[in-house]
């Protein structure tokens, strides 16, 4: 049978802001206990919006690194690498290239945002990004991704190119004997297949943290407004400042979670002081319902800065000498490759190279 594995990943584009903490890296921590898990830097996925300046990438990926290791992701417990380490990773993603069909990248509404309106001029790396993103996942045949919500039109696509591999290849994987019984037997699979069909794990109040300025965009590293977003970085002065100036209506908070509909700021600050105390927002809205922005605001960035000032303390540790960190890298690119190898040693026999 195919292990529980789990598999996920940030890219070093520099900014890790609090959507990147609270919809993926702070839920990763948990599940080093529960199951085998495998934590990326990917930096082949950094490279599809342009080429960083010489010593950018490297010094984004080794402070994504440092992030992972702040917030709780131990290399004893998680395999921790950077993608372009590990070159089964581009050799998957081309054959992936192959599986995928156009129709279902032109579909991706992220390849529509990033590109913008000048999609002529977007690269082809930007349009095959999400191949790329399968690839990552199957070449551990990975079973569990927890990602942001943004992530799950990709997630969709890794299922469907793991099932038209496993339906196009059903014969060559039977007569070679290393596909495994399908766990969920559908009439879609045959019996043995060679790639899971991965389950998201989308959960929780803070998988799509807003943008602090517009309650309608997501918070992200690519946003030009700073003020946009609580990076990882920022000391006690900057959260308080971005959350003072956070957008926000003119109403008291609710004291039901119905009433934050129609509200998407209200709704997005509830959701990460939530997320941040551990709370749910029918919690949160039990103690703040009633009370005005000038009274929940401040709560909000002492609750920001109590839980982001150690993660920010060691990250600049990690970061000042980055021994360590490169260190944790080496080891997790070992130990990635002995678990990507074969499965393209697998992959190339069912093709027929
Ligand atoms: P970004 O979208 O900021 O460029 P990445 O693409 O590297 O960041 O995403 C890394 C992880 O962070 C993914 O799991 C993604 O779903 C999650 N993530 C990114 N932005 C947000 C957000 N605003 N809210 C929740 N999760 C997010
Ligand atoms: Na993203």
């Amino acid at each position: 049978a195919i292990q529980p594995r789990v598999f996920s990943g940030v890219q070093p584009t520099g900014n890790l802001h609090l959507g990147n903490y609270l919809g993926a890296v702070s839920r990763w921590v948990p599940l080093q206990d529960q199951m085998e898990t495998i934590f990326c830097v990917v930096d082949l996925h950094a490279i599809t919006a342009g080429f960083p300046a010489p010593g950018e990438l490297k010094a984004a990926t080794r402070e994504v690194t440092a992030a992972y290791i702040a917030a709780g992701i131990d290399p004893k417990k998680s395999i921790i690498f950077n993608q372009s380490q590990v070159r089964e990773h581009a050799e998957l993603a081309w054959l992936f290239n192959c599986v995928a069909r156009m129709g279902w990248l032109s579909r991706m509404t992220q390849f529509k945002e990033k590109a913008g309106k000048n999609k002529e001029n977007a690269s082809v790396g930007l349009f095959a990004y999400p191949n790329l993103m399968a690839a990552d996942i199957l070449a551990y045949r990975a079973t569990h991704v927890p990602v942001g919500d943004d992530q799950k039109q990709h997630l969709e696509l890794t299922r469907d190119i793991a099932q038209k591999f496993n339906n196009d290849f059903a014969n060559q994987i039977k007569e070679l004997g290393i596909g495994v019984p399908n766990p969920t037997p559908s009439p879609e699979l045959p019996e043995q297949i060679y790639f899971p069909v991965t389950e998201p794990m989308i959960a929780g109040p803070a998988t799509r943290i807003m943008s602090l300025r517009d309650g309608t965009k997501k918070m992200s590293k690519s946003d030009p407004s700073d003020l946009s977003r609580i990076n990882l970085k920022d000391d006690a002065d900057a959260i308080s400042k971005k959350i003072k100036k956070a957008k926000t209506d003119p109403e008291a908070l609710p004291s039901e979670v119905d009433g934050l509909k129609d509200r998407p700021e209200a709704d997005n600050l509830v959701g990460i002081y939530a997320a941040l105390s551990g709370k749910t927002k029918q919690e949160v809205l039990g103690e703040f319902g009633g009370q005005q922005f000038s009274a929940f605001k401040p709560a909000l960035s002492d609750l920001a800065v109590e839980k982001l000032a150690p993660m920010t303390g060691e990250m600049r540790r990690l970061t000042d000498d980055p021994t360590e960190i490169d260190a944790i890298l080496k080891i997790g690119a070992e130990k990635a490759s002995a678990i990507a190898e074969p499965v393209l040693k697998d992959v190339r026999k069912i093709i027929g190279f």
